[in-house]
C-alpha cells in the first residue's frame, strides 16, 4: 500500500536521492514513502531543480516495484502517478490537466512535478522511484520555475500536511493498482482526457523552429502526436519539444 509507511526526514538533498540510498543497504516494504520537510537540491527533470519552501509542500518520494509493466510500456507509469494526482487535486480544484508528459496544470500553471527514475533487471523493473513535488502552502516562489502555482495560492486556505499526504496516497494507490492489474484501457483514456491543450491549436518549438499545431494523442510508448498547420502529423519523445 502506497504510504503504509512514511518516513518524515527535516532536511535532504533530495527524497529521490535519499530513496535510492536507503535501497543500497535495506529491503523496503512496496509503497514505502520517503517525506522531507526540505530538499537541499530537489531535482527536476534534466537539468531542472525543483523549488520548495521549507515545510510548506509536499516534496516526497515513494518506492514501487512495478515488477508485471512490460518494460515498453514504462509510460503507463507515468500515467497512473499524474491520474493518481490529479484526482487528488480534483477534490480542491477546477481545471486540472496533465501537461504531457507529466507536469500537472491548474489552468496554465504548474502546481506539480513528477520525477520517476527506474531499475531494470533481467528485463524487468526491480524498481521505480516515483518522487513527487506538489505544491500546498507557499505563496511566493522565487526561482525562475515557470509559472507555479499552490493549492493555498487557488483556495486562499491553509492545509495540514499529513492529512493532505494521506489522501493522496489513496487516490496513488487507486491508480497503482490499475496499473499493475493492466486496466491500460482506463489510464490511457483518462490521461488523454486530462491531458493539457489536446485539440487545441498552440505554439510549439522542435529542435530547430517554433510551429503551430494541435495535439492528438499520446502513443503508448509516451511519444507526443501533434498534427501541423498543413496537416502533417510529428511524433516527439520528451525533451524534443517545448510548449510555448
Ligand atoms: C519536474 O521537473 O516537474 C519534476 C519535479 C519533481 C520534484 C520532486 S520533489 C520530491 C522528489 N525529490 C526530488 O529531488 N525531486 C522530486
Amino acid at each position: 500500500m502506497i504510504g503504509s509507511t512514511i518516513v518524515h526526514l527535516d532536511t535532504v538533498d533530495s527524497t529521490n536521492n535519499y530513496a535510492a540510498k536507503e535501497l543500497l543497504t535495506k529491503s523496503l516494504t512496496e509503497g514505502t514513502i520517503f517525506a522531507a520537510a526540505c530538499q537541499q537540491a530537489g531535482r527536476g527533470t534534466g537539468l531542472a531543480s525543483w523549488e520548495s519552501a521549507t515545510g510548506l509542500n509536499l516534496t516526497f518520494s515513494i518506492v514501487l516495484y512495478p515488477k508485471q509493466v512490460e518494460i515498453s510500456q514504462q509510460f503507463f507509469i507515468s500515467k497512473a502517478i499524474s491520474l493518481g494526482v490529479t484526482d487528488f487535486l480534483c477534490k480542491y480544484v477546477k481545471s486540472v490537466s496533465i501537461k504531457w508528459p507529466n507536469d500537472i496544470y491548474v489552468d496554465d500553471k504548474k502546481i506539480a512535478g513528477i520525477l520517476i527514475e527506474t531499475a531494470i533487471t533481467g528485463g524487468k523493473f526491480s524498481r521505480a522511484i516515483v518522487g513527487i513535488g506538489l505544491n500546498i502552502n507557499q505563496e511566493v516562489f522565487v526561482s525562475d520555475a515557470p509559472n507555479p502555482v499552490s493549492l493555498k495560492n487557488l483556495t486562499s486556505e491553509n492545509y495540514d500536511l499529513n492529512q493532505i499526504l494521506k489522501v493522496l496516497c489513496a487516490c496513488l494507490e487507486m491508480r497503482y493498482q490499475s496499473l499493475i492489474k493492466g486496466n491500460q484501457t482506463i489510464l490511457q483514456n483518462d490521461y488523454e482526457t486530462l491531458l493539457y491543450r489536446k485539440g487545441v491549436w498552440a505554439k510549439y518549438r522542435d529542435q530547430n523552429s517554433d510551429f503551430e499545431g494541435r495535439i492528438l494523442e499520446v502513443e503508448p510508448d509516451g511519444r507526443l502526436l501533434i498534427e501541423t498547420r498543413i496537416g502533417e502529423k510529428r511524433g516527439f519523445y520528451f525533451k524534443e519539444i517545448s510548449f510555448k
